[in-house]
């Protein structure tokens, strides 16, 4: 029966989050490249709810226009009074049956394993409730229990007694209830308590008095921490880079330094990839078999084809690498940048918007942009297209095999011919025909017996 009872999953993002000091609303703050928000709903995602329904108040466009899809279901509640009135805002649009899970849109580590006990235990006509023991539980909801273990309710820090403050094992705040007995319970919340809210976890005691069972079961501590400001975010963003680095390094891909190396995205990767110390991934990153990326590089939406290496302080956006290509060091790929195999670009040297063929190389010093360069060109120290006229963007054509000397210019539109060669120091403004040397060079001229200017005293 269990596996067919419909899930409604409720995320709470309506909170201010007062404490980032922030103009962005809390749930937008970014962990790993993306929306703390994001995070949770990929989770929910990962548990097949049939409903999932957002809660959100404090920057309530902003967050929709972030994160919206089709497959969900937002509900503003226009004034924070409470985790209970929230949860009775957005009970209308859960199914009306089955079970509702409650999440955090503040708290992104929680992970779909975490959650199943919850669920099955809600399946079950239960309660699930999930707890932590934590040293310092200031702040938290404690949970009460009878001398037999047994759940009695939650009462959160304000209320306490000095007596319930000493109990470390604290609400996490994740809960899941019968569609049905959650929605008696919500409704008849009161706020007689030390913050005049209406506290979702009144639920439990609630449910202890019609005799409903709540399970519990008990959390990692890290995985359940929420956002409240800055510092926080970044120790969740380390503790979720070294979870990614973990998974990275059990499926083959060798760190050199797991805990200097960030993922803001997705890596498919190959194997014995190796990944050197400070590299940042981010958007969708492929890299191949046996592909090496050098410390400092950032790249962002790219493919490394294998056998590829990308040495230190690239940085490399919407490219794609052939296979045994090498780049860098300091080497700056723009966008529409496309390596074919065995290319070399060398330090110093930008790329945007061009194919650079089979075995060419672009060693030192250069800009192409705008250019379709066939195999085995060799092009030399300081060469730059001169792509743009002030109005438009012109390309350039180099076939293969050319050979463009040192510090030349090549004004697009342009065409350089298979085997043609350039002179060091030529502006190419007409095409260059195959096979044969062109330059542009002022004659060398020695002017005999000439004497510097010296300065009068
Ligand atoms: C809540 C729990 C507490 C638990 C703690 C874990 C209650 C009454 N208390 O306390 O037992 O130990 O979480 O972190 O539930 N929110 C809304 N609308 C509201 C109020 C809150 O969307 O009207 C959202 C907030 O944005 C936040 C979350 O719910 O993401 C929790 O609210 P918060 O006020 O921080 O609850 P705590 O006081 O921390
Ligand atoms: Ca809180």
């Amino acid at each position: 029966m269990s596996s067919e009872t419909p899930l409604s999953v409720v995320v709470l993002a309506a909170g201010q989050g007062t404490r980032m000091r922030s103009d962005r609303p809390k749930v937008l703050h970014a962990l790993a490249g993306r929306p703390l928000l994001a995070h949770v709903l990929a989770t929910a995602r990962a548990l097949s709810p049939q409903r999932l329904i957002v809660v959100h108040g404090h920057g309530g466009d902003r967050v929709r226009e972030a994160v919206d899809a089709p497959d969900l279901v937002w509900v503003a509640q226009d004034r924070q009074l409470g985790t209970g009135h929230a949860v009775a805002c957005a009970l209308p649009a859960a199914a009306e049956t089955g079970t509702v899970l409650v999440l955090y849109g503040d708290v992104p580590l929680i992970r779909a394993e975490t959650l199943a006990p919850l669920i099955e235990a809600a399946n079950e006509g239960a309660v699930g409730l999930l707890t932590a023991r934590l040293q310092d539980p200031a702040g938290y909801g404690r949970i009460l229990r009878d001398t037999e273990g047994r759940v009695l309710g939650i009462v959160e820090e304000k209320d306490a007694t000095p007596e319930q403050r000493g109990i470390d094992e604290v609400n996490t705040g994740f809960l899941a209830a019968p569609a049905a007995r959650l929605r008696e319970w919500v409704t008849n919340l009161g706020c007689d308590n030390a913050q005049g809210e209406y506290y979702l976890t009144d639920v439990v005691a609630a449910a202890v008095a019609e005799r409903v069972p709540v399970r519990t079961a008990s959390a990692d501590p890290d995985e359940v921490e929420g956002v409240n400001d800055r510092a926080q975010l970044a120790r969740l963003e380390r503790r979720f880079q070294r979870r990614q680095a973990e998974a990275l390094m059990r499926a083959g891909v060798t760190l050199r330094d797991p805990d200097r190396f960030d993922l803001r995205g997705s890596l498919e990767h190959g194997r014995d990839v190796e990944i050197d110390v400070g590299v940042v991934l981010e958007g969708d990153v492929r890299l191949g078999d046996g592909v090496r990326i050098g410390p400092y590089s950032v790249l962002r939406n790219v493919t490394v084809a294998e056998g590829a290496e990308i040495l230190s302080h690239c940085v490399i956006e919407d490219a794609e690498i052939g296979p045994g290509v090498s780049v860098g060091p300091f080497a700056r790929l723009r966008p529409g940048t496309r390596l074919a195999a065995r290319a070399k670009v060398g330090n110093f040297v930008e790329i945007k918007n061009s194919e650079i063929g089979e075995g060419s190389k672009v060693n030192h010093l250069s800009y192409i942009g705008d250019t379709s360069m066939g195999r085995d060109v060799n092009v030399g120290a300081g060469t730059i297209t001169c792509n743009y006229d002030g109005a438009r963007k012109h390309r350039t054509v180099i076939e293969d095999e050319a050979f463009i000397g040192s510090d030349t210019q090549l004004v697009a539109p342009v065409r350089v011919g298979r085997g043609a060669t350039l002179g060091a120091g030529t502006t190419l403004t007409k095409d260059a025909p195959p096979g044969e040397l062109t330059l542009s060079r002022v004659p060398q001229q020695t002017r005999k017996g000439w004497k510097r200017p010296v300065k009068k005293k």
